[in-house]
């Protein structure tokens, strides 16, 4: 593109609404591997993957190849009215991945629109109407899905009344936990370690009981909705026995766990999902994001038996399991197996981990290193422990100028996410938390 043409495009961005909060400028014209390229050359080594969606890399050659060979076949075949082989493979694909037990497919476009189908279905066949989710977590911007989610004030702001019949419980974040901090526990050691394997404290289950006898009643509760890793509220890995924890009450009680893995599905933890580090399995599943390479497509996965209790009509959506999506996903899943990228990011993640531990080292606002896999959260704290926003926003600027993309999240604004593609190297990885250490530096 020439600098005239992009420079009177431009004039265009104007133009587009104020609500897409901007984190850059970049005016970018294509995307290969781990970088994007913008209009005038420039590369940006991605760490961001378009919010966690890119997974395979920018344009991988099989996805962009399977979804050039199902345009010049089908464009949509509504799946109310036709079965289509794209859809029908990316089930076979699913199950081979998915836990064995969920063996029933729903799709639909976006991550949001898969939470509001799974509370739906939760609600339908339980007939209960409440549902249980924690604080600091995020599951979209539909009317439903935001009633769910508490991460930032901001989203909920001005738009009230959201969907009643909904409850918050703390979730189980041990850097900021007051309960482990009164151990005399090092939050870095809680959450560098293994936290995935270390046991929680217990008070973020007792306050799940507590509340489920005092703002509702166990037999009220539909569904318990969790994501496996806190994604938006701060990059959190859970103890593994807060989800063993939930799974327990869920049984006790007949409430559906419902496991949100839009953000931490598809390879992105180093396992195909968040869950397997857990060893739980969830009574219904929501995918999205890294599902399809970028195209438009998530999912909820749930055992057949209640997936067919769900009355037909009860839920649907025009595009739902488009026939291109699905082709770009089941190309996405065979490129995930046949190279090896969810091995790749289990080996990758625990390389930066380490690298960004020796920043850490080196800069006491650093406060926290924790993650599983390529799903890494930063968090820059002050001199007194407090979290840095503004030192967060600054360092994001200062990599953007160096040629690296991140993003931040958290309630404060001070994790700063590294989500690089499950493609890259070590390289890269090291390239990536140089530009990191420098940009904190400056
Ligand atoms: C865990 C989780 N659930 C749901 C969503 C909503 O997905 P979407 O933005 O596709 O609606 C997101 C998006 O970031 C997410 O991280």
């Amino acid at each position: 593109m020439t600098a005239t043409t992009a420079t009177k495009l431009l004039e265009q961005a104007e133009h587009l609404s104020s609500v897409w909060a901007r984190y850059s400028d970049i005016f970018v014209e294509h995307g290969e591997g781990a970088y994007l390229y913008d209009v005038e050359g420039r590369r940006y080594l991605d760490f961001t993957c378009g919010i966690g969606v890119t997974n395979t890399g920018h344009c991988h050659p099989r996805v962009v190849q399977a979804i050039r060979e199902q345009a010049g076949l089908l464009l949509h075949g509504q799946a109310n009215i036709v079965y289509h082989r794209p859809m029908l493979e990316l089930v076979a694909e699913l199950r081979a991945i998915a836990p064995p037990e969920l063996d029933g497919f729903f799709f639909s476009n976006s991550g949001a629109e898969a939470v509001e189908g799974a509370i739906k279905l939760a609600r339908q066949v339980t007939g209960r109407s409440d549902i249980i989710a924690f604080s600091g977590g995020f599951h979209g911007r539909t009317s439903g899905a935001l009633a769910l989610t508490s991460s930032k004030g901001k989203y909920r702001e001005g738009v009230a009344p959201l969907p009643a019949g909904i409850h918050f419980a703390p979730y189980a974040a041990c850097f900021r936990c007051a309960v482990a901090r009164a151990a005399g526990a090092n939050s870095a050691a809680i959450s560098y370690a293994a936290p995935h394997t270390s046991a929680c404290c217990g008070e973020p289950l007792h306050q799940v009981e507590h509340l489920l006898h005092t703002q509702t009643t166990p037999e009220n509760v539909a569904a318990i909705l969790v994501e496996p890793v806190l994604g938006e509220g701060g990059y959190v890995v859970p103890p593994a026995s807060f989800l063993q924890g939930l799974r327990q009450i869920c049984d006790t009680y007949g409430i559906l766990l419902i496991a949100d893995e839009v953000q931490s599905g598809f390879g992105r933890t180093g396992r195909f999902f968040a869950i397997e580090h857990f060893g739980i399995t969830p009574d219904i599943m929501i995918i999205a994001k890294g599902i399809a390479s970028g195209l438009p497509l998530s999912g909820i996965i749930a055992r057949r038996a209640l997936m067919n209790r769900w009355k037909p009509g009860a839920h649907g959506g025009t595009y739902g399991g488009n026939a291109v999506a699905c082709a770009a996903a089941v190309a996405t899943i065979q490129a995930m197996r046949e190279e090896r990228l969810v091995e790749n990011a289990a080996h990758q993640g625990t390389v930066l981990k380490q690298e960004l531990s020796h920043v850490m080292g080196r800069h006491p606002v650093v406060g926290d290193v924790r993650g599983l896999g390529l799903m890494v959260g930063v968090e820059l704290i002050t001199a007194t422990g407090a979290p840095d926003a503004a030192l967060t926003k600054r360092t994001l600027a200062a990599c953007r100028d160096r040629g690296l993309l991140l993003l931040n999240c958290g309630p404060y604004d001070n994790v700063v996410r590294f989500i690089p593609p499950l493609i890259v190297n070590e390289d890269q990885i090291r390239d990536a938390v140089r530009i990191f250490a420098e940009a904190l530096a400056s």
